[in-house]
């Protein structure tokens, strides 16, 4: 039920009235009005969370006007083909890939023309990492953005990104592009205006006179890169001033208190939607609103203010998601996906952080217990949105194991952070990964870890070794992390190179501009040949290559598989085995994952309430037997079981 206040349904009406009067001519204008009628109230109550709505309501009908008057037949028609079909991102058969256009395909016309390679993997979303226009390097992988209206000039042009995005329709793909909204590169023309003594443009950014307030704020706020850039404020000589600078020091922190900066990013949204974008991807989101005594992440404004953004963007080009992106704990993330008031009315999508980690975690103990508790602790999200699920993607691994769920299980949080960071470092005894420690901070303890997935898996040490029965372990090892990944629900996202299992690029170090940060090193270049050998050779990458193709022909058909079926998630009396338990209309379907490198079984009774004399399994098609009483698994081993009809 949509509450709203008689001040909000009256300046709904005025601003109904300014909307259709904008339209006059326009043929669409009715659909459109349809669409504010249905979503004007979220709009409002957005805007009241963190503005004064009343003077923020009518710039917004403006843009929404305009990006309405700017959106091609073509991005009509498609908008009315998402209407239609709002669960597209939930589907089964929905697949996320996760690239660097140049690592990837070089540019924009390069990834067109590997359009191919996506359709056959059975990709339906691509998520091309940072190409707005950004400073030049370093520049974060593109996260300081120079001009949010141009393309990275060697990746090609806006032209380019419209015919891409049109060419990834026509192949059934959505395209999902980062909108960087914490911050902007300090040469962004914002950022120039200000140090050039423009007064509007400087309260875009949070800059201080003297120490007083950072200092204050200091006091409870976090580090975000304490290695390359510690603390959160830097002195600018030509604003006088502290700036406020979450991440770099050349990444500006933006303002968001102030309406007009809003304003600029509901624009620019549009604009991005009108060339095609499907899918925005909200950077470090939960940073936007900066509170005293806080950690300043994820504050209620936050929520509002997405609430206000999704709004217009379901108005003006409705074919646009939201995906957040807040790499925070299991009490919060949910709260991106909206919960109370803004439940169903934010982000569509989030990265399930969470299950990432717990998955490496669960692989370095051979136990699921750790995991099947913590992810009972997140709230249910609501049925219309869904989670990114991951085993990699470009960032780091913050080991966020949160201190109670570990007490829970008897171990400290602490202690057991430190154990995955050093595992995965290969530091550990046994360990066969060949990650890097990130950002250690010496003040906290805390560190994070870089490196590929093959390599985390121990793919790498394997072939060194020439060790084949490790290197069998190891590849079954990133499969049956897959095998979660595109069974627990939501979009599962491939990260580019791991369908083929690209190692570690040592080579990052080479590059100045790369060189001090080694999340570089699981930010491959493409290997071409491999991923074409691939289909038909023997090598480790065929072998990941068809596994993971296997899966996600077996996820495709399967309704219970949609994201709005919740697992149920538990551990056998092998508390090395996960089992997600999925109760849909069209049938049961329960699945085992191995998370043990030896052979490990699960007893019947865990298969309730399949019927244990008739299990098929979906992803080979064969029957599975018990054998006294309990299913037989091999080391990391994956099954997806229903009943035989
Ligand atoms: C996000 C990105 C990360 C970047 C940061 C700052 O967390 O994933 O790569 O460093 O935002 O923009």
């Amino acid at each position: 039920m949509i509450s709203l206040s008689s001040q909000g349904a009256a300046a709904l009406q005025q601003a109904r009235a300014q909307l259709a009067a904008a339209l006059r001519d326009d043929s669409g204008a009715d659909d459109l009005l349809a669409r504010f009628d249905r979503w004007g109230p979220d709009l409002w109550n957005g805007l009241v969370g963190a503005y004064d709505a009343e003077t923020v309501l009518p710039r917004f009908v403006e843009l929404i006007a305009q990006a309405h008057r700017d959106r091609s037949a073509e991005l009509r028609a498609r908008d009315t083909e998402r209407l239609l079909q709002p669960d597209w991102f939930q589907r089964p058969e929905a697949l996320g890939y996760v690239a660097y256009t140049d690592r990837f395909a070089g540019d924009l016309a390069g990834v067109q023309s590997h359009i191919d390679y996506l359709s056959d993997l059975g990709v339906t979303y691509l998520h091309l990492m940072p190409l707005l226009e950004p400073r030049p390097a370093p520049n974060d992988g593109g996260y300081a953005v120079m001009d949010y209206r141009k393309v990275r000039s060697d990746l090609g042009t806006m032209q380019n990104l419209r015919d891409l995005a049109a060419a990834l329709h026509e192949a059934g793909i959505a395209l999902t592009l980062d909108l960087v909204l914490n911050h902007v590169a300090q040469e962004h023309e914002w950022a120039v205006a200000a140090r050039n003594g423009d007064t509007a443009k400087r309260e875009y950014f949070l800059a201080f006179p003297d120490r007083t307030l950072p200092d204050e704020y200091e006091r409870s706020l976090p580090e975000v890169f304490p290695a390359f850039a510690p603390g959160n404020f830097t002195w600018d000589d030509s604003l006088n001033a502290w700036v406020w600078t979450t991440f770099n020091t050349w990444q500006w922190d933006l303002n968001w208190a102030n309406p007009d900066v809003l304003c600029e990013f509901a624009d620019i949204i549009l604009f991005l939607a009108n060339q095609g974008v499907d899918c925005i991807r909200l950077d470090a989101i939960a940073f936007l609103w900066k509170r005293m005594g806080t950690n300043c992440q994820g504050e209620p404004e936050v929520h509002a203010i997405t609430q206000a953004l999704r709004a217009a963007a379901r108005i003006a080009t409705p074919a646009l998601i939201f995906k957040a992106e807040a790499i925070v704990g299991p009490d919060d993330v949910v709260k991106y996906l909206g919960v109370g008031e803004h439940a169903g009315r934010i982000s569509d999508l989030a990265y399930h952080n969470s299950l990432m980690v717990q998955i490496w975690s669960a692989f370095a103990m051979h136990d699921a217990r750790l995991l099947t508790s913590s992810l009972n602790r997140f709230a249910q999200i609501p049925s219309t949105t869904a989670w990114g699920t991951y085993l990699r993607c470009h960032d780091d691994i913050g080991w966020a194991i949160d201190d109670r769920d570990a007490n829970s299980q008897g171990f400290d949080g602490g202690a057991h952070r430190a154990f995955l960071a050093e595992y995965y470092a290969g530091e550990f005894d046994g360990s066969p990964s060949r990650g890097a420690h990130f950002q250690s901070n010496p003040l906290t303890g805390d560190r994070r870890t870089s490196g590929s997935a093959a390599s985390l898996a121990g793919i790498e040490s394997a072939l060194e070794a020439h060790d084949e029965a490790a290197l069998t372990l190891a590849i079954d090892k990133v499969l049956c992390g897959y095998a979660i990944v595109l069974g627990f629900g939501g979009i599962p996202l491939i990260y580019m190179g791991d369908e083929i299992g690209l190692l570690n690029d040592y080579s990052f170090v080479d590059e100045p501009e790369h060189a001090a940060d080694n999340r570089w090193l699981h930010r491959p270049m493409m290997d071409w040949p491999r991923a074409k050998a691939a289909r038909t050779s023997s090598d480790y990458s065929g072998r990941l290559l068809r596994g993971l193709t296997e899966l996600i022909e077996a996820r495709k058909d399967c309704d219970a598989l949609h994201a709005a079926t919740a697992p149920e998630i538990f551990h056998g009396a092998d508390s090395a085995v996960l089992v997600l338990r999925r109760r849909h209309p069209g049938g049961t379907v329960i699945q085992v994952f191995n998370m043990a490198g030896s052979s490990r079984e699960l007893a019947a009774d865990s298969l309730w309430p399949l019927d244990t004399n008739q299990l098929r399994d979906l992803i080979t098609g064969s029957s599975v037997t018990l054998s006294s009483g309990a299913l037989r698994l091999p080391a990391y081993s994956t099954l997806w079981l229903v009943d035989t009809p």
